[in-house]
């Protein structure tokens, strides 16, 4: 099993490592290595007009990265650093424009898992790291969905950390402009990032888009798979008038029923954190069954992390919500 400082190593001599943070694994290269960089995009398969993040240590001069910090800013990362929030601002010139795609702009996170902030703090320096899925695929929230996806690659490496604790990728925040914008809903909720900027926050229009990676279809299992959200007693039934192939896996919340394959998301309507935690981890275990149809059970609440479960689901089904009255 690789160490720390071995795979500090690992990154500083050009090669891939796929490591731990509190909300997905990532796969990470030394953000100044580009020929490193390229290979991100490679071997995920990921367009190269979507930009990667940033990961650093809470100490790192943010100066050499970024042209200017706002005020706004310096609150949200005071409040919110080491954690599950990403951080977009107007980037310097040592900042690639391989990592941002061309854009002006760079995004800026510094995950709280220890392993990752011993990683990053071995290093000294930034890595760029995408979620450590292929392109499309549903993100990894364990080091073997990572491997399942990875393992036929050469030259990535592999450091353990076991599941990550929050499950859903972080909260994307545009704070290069005079308003701040939601580009990605992630573990922190709107909510929260109000109540300590004390302003409102720009939701995403539809019409434009504002984050490259959303324009993709993402986080999806090899499966048809549908999403019925609504009250327990409305989502169980409509699940007992539709389900017809006997392979068909079920996600529940709470007890199991039918007699079916079913996964525990979570044992309750209002527990959406072991909900966020499990979900990705639940769509790679389809994948692992080589599910063909997968009925998923989502509740109807008022959850502060519901709009975050709907924009994944969203793309992970396609669209294939049912929501009930
Ligand atoms: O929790 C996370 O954020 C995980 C862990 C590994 O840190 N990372 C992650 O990276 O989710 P990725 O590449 O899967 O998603 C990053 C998103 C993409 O949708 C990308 O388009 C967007 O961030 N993004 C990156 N740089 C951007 C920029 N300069 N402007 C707008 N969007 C940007
Ligand atoms: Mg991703």
């Amino acid at each position: 099993m690789l160490s720390v400082l071995k795979a500090a190593e690992k990154l500083k001599n050009g090669h891939l490592v796929i490591f731990p943070t509190e909300t997905v694994y990532g796969l990470g290269a030394l953000a100044s290595n580009n020929e490193a960089v390229k290979m991100i995009f490679q071997l995920k398969g990921r367009p190269q007009h979507n930009p990667l993040i940033l990961h650093v240590s809470k100490d790192y001069p943010l100066k050499k990265l970024v042209q200017h910090i706002p005020k706004k800013a310096k609150i949200l990362m005071k409040r919110f650093w080491p954690g599950p929030l990403t951080l977009c601002f107007k980037k310097s010139d040592e900042v690639s424009n391989m990592i941002t795609a061309g854009l002006s702009t760079v995004c800026i996170r510094c995950p709280s898992h220890p392993i990752a902030r011993q990683l990053l703090k071995k290093l000294g320096e930034p890595i760029a790291a995408p979620s450590a899925n292929i392109s499309g695929k549903p993100s990894s929230t364990t080091l073997s969905d990572a491997k399942r996806q990875f393992k036929k690659k050469k030259g990535v490496f592999f450091l353990e950390g076991g599941i990550s604790p929050l499950g859903l990728e972080s909260t994307i925040v545009d704070v290069s402009g005079k308003k701040i914008r939601l580009l990605r809903p992630g573990s922190v909720s709107v909510q929260d990032l109000e109540k300590v900027i004390k302003e409102s926050i720009q939701q995403k229009s539809h019409r434009k888009i504002t984050s490259p990676g959303q324009l993709l279809e993402h986080y999806a299992p090899k499966g048809k798979l549908t999403v019925i959200q609504g009250n327990r007693k409305k989502r169980r039934r409509w699940i007992q008038r539709h389900i017809r192939k006997r392979k068909t896996i079920l996600g529940v919340i709470g007890e199991p029923f039918l007699l079916r394959e079913y996964f525990t998301l979570c044992s309750r309507d209002n527990h959406l954190k072991t909900y966020g935690k499990n979900l990705y981890r639940f769509l790679n275990w389809c994948d692992e069954r080589q599910a063909k149809e997968i009925f998923l059970e989502l509740p109807k609440t008022s959850h502060p992390l519901l709009p975050t479960l709907l924009n994944r689901l969203q793309k992970a089904s396609s669209g294939n919500i049912v929501m009930l009255q």
